[in-house]
C-alpha cells in the first residue's frame, strides 16, 4: 500500500503485485515474475507512452515561432512521409524534438536516447547532432557558430543529417502546411518500438 493506502491498478488482472517493497528483499522468483510482466507491459505500452510525451504538448502555446513544437514535429514527419522516405525516418522526424521544451540544450540526446535502441546508427547519430547542424540555417542567431557542423565533415551520417535539417526541420514551422494527424503515425511508431532493441548503453551489464 502507498501513503494513501491504495495500490496502483495492475495493467493486467492476471498479473501479480510484489508483496515486498525494498528491492533487496525480492527473491529470484519475484524478479522472474516482474521481468515477465515488465516485458509484456513494455510491448503494450512503450510506444504509446512515447507518443504521449509528444501529444502532451498538443495545445501548448508557442514562444515566437508561428507553430508550437507539436505542430513542428507533425509537419516534419508529414514532409518525410510525403517524400516517400522509410517508416523509420518518419518516426524519427515525428519525435526528433520531443524533448525540445523539457530538455532544450540536450534535446537531440533526449530523442537519441528515446529511439536509439530501435533505429539505425544513421538516425541515432542524426538525432544526437541535428541541433548543431541547424546552426547553418541560423546565420544571424547570436552566439552561434554557423559552421560548427564542419567538425564532423566526412562522417558517414553527415549528409543525411544535413539533408534532414535542411529539408525537414528548419522550415517545418508553417501554420498553413496541411499536416497529417497524429493518428497517421501511431502504427508507424508502434512498429518501430516493436523491433528487437539494440543495447546502446556505454556501460553494459555483464551477465555471468
Ligand atoms: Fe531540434
Ligand atoms: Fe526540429
Amino acid at each position: 500500500m502507498n501513503a494513501h493506502g491504495t495500490r496502483s491498478p495492475l495493467a493486467d488482472a492476471d498479473w501479480q503485485y510484489l508483496e515486498k517493497i525494498p528491492l533487496e528483499e525480492l527473491s529470484r522468483q519475484d524478479w522472474l515474475v516482474l521481468e515477465q510482466q515488465r516485458a509484456l507491459y513494455l510491448a503494450r505500452h512503450q510506444a504509446d507512452q512515447a507518443l504521449r510525451l509528444l501529444s502532451a504538448s498538443q495545445n501548448d502555446p508557442c514562444f515566437g515561432y508561428q507553430v508550437n513544437n507539436y505542430r513542428h514535429c507533425l509537419q516534419s514527419a508529414t514532409m518525410v512521409l510525403r517524400d516517400g522516405l522509410p517508416e523509420e525516418d518518419v518516426v524519427v522526424a515525428l519525435l526528433h524534438d520531443v524533448g525540445f521544451i523539457a530538455c532544450p540544450l540536450l534535446h537531440g540526446d533526449f530523442a537519441a536516447s528515446l529511439l536509439g535502441a530501435y533505429v539505425s546508427d544513421r538516425n541515432h547519430w542524426m538525432l544526437r547532432h541535428h541541433a548543431t547542424f541547424q546552426n547553418l540555417h541560423s546565420p544571424n542567431m547570436p552566439g552561434v557558430d554557423q559552421h560548427e557542423r564542419e567538425r564532423w565533415r566526412g562522417n558517414p551520417y553527415f549528409d543525411w543529417t544535413a539533408e534532414f535539417v535542411a529539408r525537414y526541420d528548419q522550415a517545418a514551422a508553417d501554420p498553413a502546411y496541411p499536416c497529417e494527424p497524429i493518428e497517421t503515425f501511431v502504427p508507424m511508431v508502434r512498429a518501430i518500438f516493436s523491433r528487437p532493441p539494440v543495447d546502446r548503453r556505454s556501460i553494459k551489464k555483464e551477465i555471468p
